[in-house]
């Protein structure tokens, strides 16, 4: 058996999130993938340029995703490949597009798919420069969006109209939590045929692999748990190759490319990515189960725990719960004292690292700057709320950081 085949057959996530997408043999025999820091790519002669053209040509016209070479930088690059090759194998997809930033990855994936009076249904609460994106870039080429409830499959269902084209969905959503159910999602789409793309970032392919169930395009804002040490910003959109092939086009143009550098930290971060998850899912567990039983905590937001709206659904689709707890204190004041007594976490506002990081919700940037206090009812933020972003340090440290913390209100 050569080591290749043995490689196809590795079936445990821990061991494909090593290996899976790198070459058997790197040049002078490196163990990790070289980091191949160029703009440019040459050719031998003339004939050579001629015979890449043609072959980027003809697969991309066949929708197949793989180029044979490199030509220049912003159109592609071996360590940027190599990241790909992983992401798509522990994803489960055929192919995938790593970018500068998540945001590169929604705005490349939404620009490819959608067109100017083109609708898209926005399921829950997304991320705020999402729907910033949507709802102030997209409206100015006439593209309009309509947000249901998660799992209401009937404001769904109202919300299609003739010329939607996607439906959009993070699970398990922020700060709430909330998990879609995504079996029933895919088939409601495909009956509609509508492309189904869910942002995945919360769960990462540890503890969620979106596309078994019929979505038809995974992006994750690979800055958080997928690089996972707070230190590199980067997206990617997973899926079928004739999908990526576009978006890769599409990305080539408008200029949201990733380094060289940053795809090597990707796939470095990646490669202890089941081995942070798996103590990002125990601890916040019992971060959670604590909150629960605490007198001080008015509520827990949390899919692992029983009393939350969408247990059943995340202990059927998850391999475990994620990294992320958000509980209630009474009020703005209490939450304050609370995350301002805390000493392991540091006061920032993203998620998915090592480090432990927490916020009060009510003074996140979108809460803050751009709505008021009834605006954050409506979207049920209540002022004493916090997300607690759980890191790799001692659960027991964190438990006793959280019960000093509560004891000062
Ligand atoms: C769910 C989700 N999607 C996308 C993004 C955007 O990712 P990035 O900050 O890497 O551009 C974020 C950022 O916080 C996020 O939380």
């Amino acid at each position: 058996m050569t080591k290749q085949m043995k490689e196809c057959m590795m079936r445990n996530p821990h061991t494909d999130i090593v290996h899976a997408g790198e070459e058997i043999r790197n040049p002078y025999g490196s163990v990790t993938t070289p980091i191949v820091q160029t703009v440019n790519f040459y050719f031998h002669d003339t004939t050579e340029l001629e015979e890449y053209y043609k072959e980027k040509k003809d697969l991309t016209d066949l929708g197949k995703e793989r180029y044979p070479r490199f030509k220049y930088g912003r159109t592609g690059n071996p360590t940027q490949q190599t990241a790909e090759k992983k992401l798509a194998a522990i994803e489960g997809g055929e192919a995938a597009l790593l970018t500068s930033s998540g945001m590169s990855a929604v705005t490349a994936a939404l620009l490819d798919l959608l067109s100017a009076g083109d609708h898209l249904v926005i399921v829950g609460d997304p991320y705020f420069h999402i729907k910033e994106f949507v709802d102030r870039y997209l409206s100015r080429w006439g593209i309009r969006a309509d947000y249901v409830p998660i799992n209401d499959f009937a404001a769904m269902e109202q919300a299609v109209r003739p010329n939607t084209k996607v439906v959009f969905a993070e699970t398990p959503t922020n700060p709430h939590l909330r998990v879609i159910d995504l079996a029933k999602s895919a088939a409601f789409c495909k009956e509609r045929g509508l492309i189904f793309i869910v942002d995945s970032t919360f769960a990462t392919p540890y503890n969620l692999r979106p596309l078994e169930y019929g979505a038809d395009l995974v992006i994750h804002s690979a800055t958080k748990f997928m690089s996972g040490h707070n230190d590199v910003i980067a997206g990617a959109v997973i899926g079928r190759a004739e999908h990526i092939v576009r978006m890769r086009e599409s990305l080539e143009i408008m200029g949201g490319t990733i380094q060289p550098t940053i795809a090597y930290w990707v796939i470095r971060g990646l490669k202890t990515m089941g081995l942070r998850m798996d103590r990002h899912n125990e601890t916040s567990m019992r971060v959670a189960e604590f909150l629960h039983k605490h007198s001080k905590v008015k509520a827990v937001y949390f899919p692992g725990l029983p009393s939350h709206p969408d247990h059943e659904i995340a202990k059927a689709q998850m391999r475990g719960f994620g990294g992320v707890v958000t509980f209630e204190v009474e009020t703005l004041e209490q939450a304050r004292k609370v995350v301002d007594a805390m000493s392991i976490p540091k006061i920032a506002s993203s998620l998915g690292g090592v480090e432990s990081l927490i916020s009060v919700t009510a003074m996140s940037a979108m809460a803050y700057y751009f709505m008021t206090p009834e605006q954050r009812r409506e979207r049920a933020i209540p002022e004493g709320m916090i997300r607690f972003s759980i890191g790799i340090e001692d659960p027991e440290d964190i438990l006793a950081d959280l019960e000093q913390a509560l004891e000062q209100i």
